[in-house]
């Protein structure tokens, strides 16, 4: 049997890559002209995998990049000393040379490191009592810049999870950032993020530093014509046989969520098994499949909400489009007040149960998480 072509989880790359060839193309020609770009959706919509297959462009056009997830950094100085060592080693290969310029940096100490299989390599880092980190941060940017100038080369930033930036001091480092930025002209820049609101408010908002840098890119679901061309190129390629409407129904199931596609499908090849063909009944029961995989990590979020909020969930998972503080939706489900409602709704979005979309919807931030409520609700009777 073929391996699943169907990955979920971490970065997919390649042919397992479905479409954003438009995205792709825009980034591309946004990097090669030195712009600035927000890259912004919702979780798991793919902003990682589009970002890696964008570097393996960029790569294969020798031009220089370096990729960041401000999640692994959750001190200023450590980003500081990575964004330094990754920009100047990625513009200079030589060893030697590489070692001379991270010495004469003002802020930031060279540090050499022995990796596992023995070899040495040399960073950078922000020594302890060395005071501001930013100011480390800003001459590692400016240092970039410099020596992407110098080596006429183009360098291409991306930072991931760029919301998390508010985290180190807040608006000091946006107002600092915006104007190192600002001066750079061989450097193009990608910040990529999920916080939506937070992203968007950075970038939309008159008075905040970051307030148009750059253009605003919005990552929506991956068009429902090309990515049923994908999953059916695939299946044929395996010698699947599936029902008609069978993809469109995945797709539905899945909310276009690629994350969500990508796993019913990843599931559905499994169960087909052997005889490789998906029956209807597959299809339908590829969600409580799923759920009862990962039940555990449902289990811990079910335990975190209260009692009224549990009654609100389920309340949702049965009537997902009424309008939640509607009497008709209050009297079925015996909750209420408007008040604990709304109290309940804010308590879910803090714990990531739910989270509220762009026309104001409450939404479950995992769409099977529903097929979970069921499932449960039908082993207890
Ligand atoms: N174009 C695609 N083709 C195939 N699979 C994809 C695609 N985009 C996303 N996926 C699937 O979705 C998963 C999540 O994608 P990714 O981590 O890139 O999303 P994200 O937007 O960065 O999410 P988060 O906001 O949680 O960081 C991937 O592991 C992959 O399985
Ligand atoms: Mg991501």
């Amino acid at each position: 049997m073929e391996e699943n072509p169907f990955k979920y989880g971490g970065v997919v790359r390649g042919p397992y890559f479905a479409d954003r060839e438009e995205e792709l193309r825009e980034l591309e020609s946004e990097m090669v002209s030195r712009g600035r770009i927000f890259l912004v959706s919702p979780r798991r919509y793919g902003k990682t995998c589009l970002l890696f297959n964008l570097i393996d462009h960029l790569n294969s056009q020798e031009i220089a990049t370096v990729y960041f997830d401000l999640n692994a950094y959750p001190e200023m100085t450590g980003f500081a000393g990575a964004l330094t060592t990754e920009t100047s080693r990625t513009l200079e290969s030589n060893i030697e040379k590489l070692n001379k310029l991270l010495s004469s940096l003002q802020r930031l100490r060279p540090r050499v490191t022995v990796d596992s299989d023995g070899t040495m390599s040399m960073g950078v880092e922000v020594a302890s009592g060395e005071g501001d980190p930013l100011q480390a941060l800003l001459e590692g940017l400016n240092h970039a810049e410099e020596l992407a100038r110098k080596k006429k080369r183009l360098l291409v930033i991306i930072i991931d999870e760029f919301s998390d930036l508010l985290k180190y001091n807040g608006e000091t480092v946006e107002k600092a950032l915006r104007s190192a930025i600002q001066q750079h002209e061989h450097i193009g820049y990608v910040f990529s993020g999920s916080e939506q609101s937070l992203m968007l408010s950075m970038v939309q908002e008159r008075r905040r530093p970051f307030y148009k840098l750059g253009r605003l890119m919005e990552l929506g679901p991956i068009p429902r014509d090309l990515y049923s061309t994908f999953i059916a190129g695939w299946l044929k390629k395996g010698g699947y046989k599936y029902p008609e409407g069978g993809i469109e129904r995945i797709l539905h199931l899945g909310h276009e969520v690629p994350y969500n596609v990508q796993r019913l499908c990843h599931t559905m090849w499994e169960l087909a098994g052997k005889s490789q063909v998906v029956t209807p009944e597959i299809i339908e029961g590829l969600p409580a499949h799923i759920v009862r995989q990962d039940s555990p990590i449902y289990e811990m979020l079910w335990q975190t909400a209260t009692q009224p909020q549990k009654v609100l969930l389920i309340a949702l998972t049965e009537d997902p489009d009424m309008s939640l503080l509607s009497k008709e939706f209050m009297f079925k489900h015996r909750i209420g007040p408007p008040s604990s409602i709304k109290a309940s709704l804010q308590s879910l979005v803090k714990k990531g149960i739910l989270y509220r979309d762009i026309k104001g919807k409450y939404q479950f931030t995992d769409s099977f998480m529903p097929f979970w409520i069921d499932y449960i609700r039908m082993k207890h009777g």
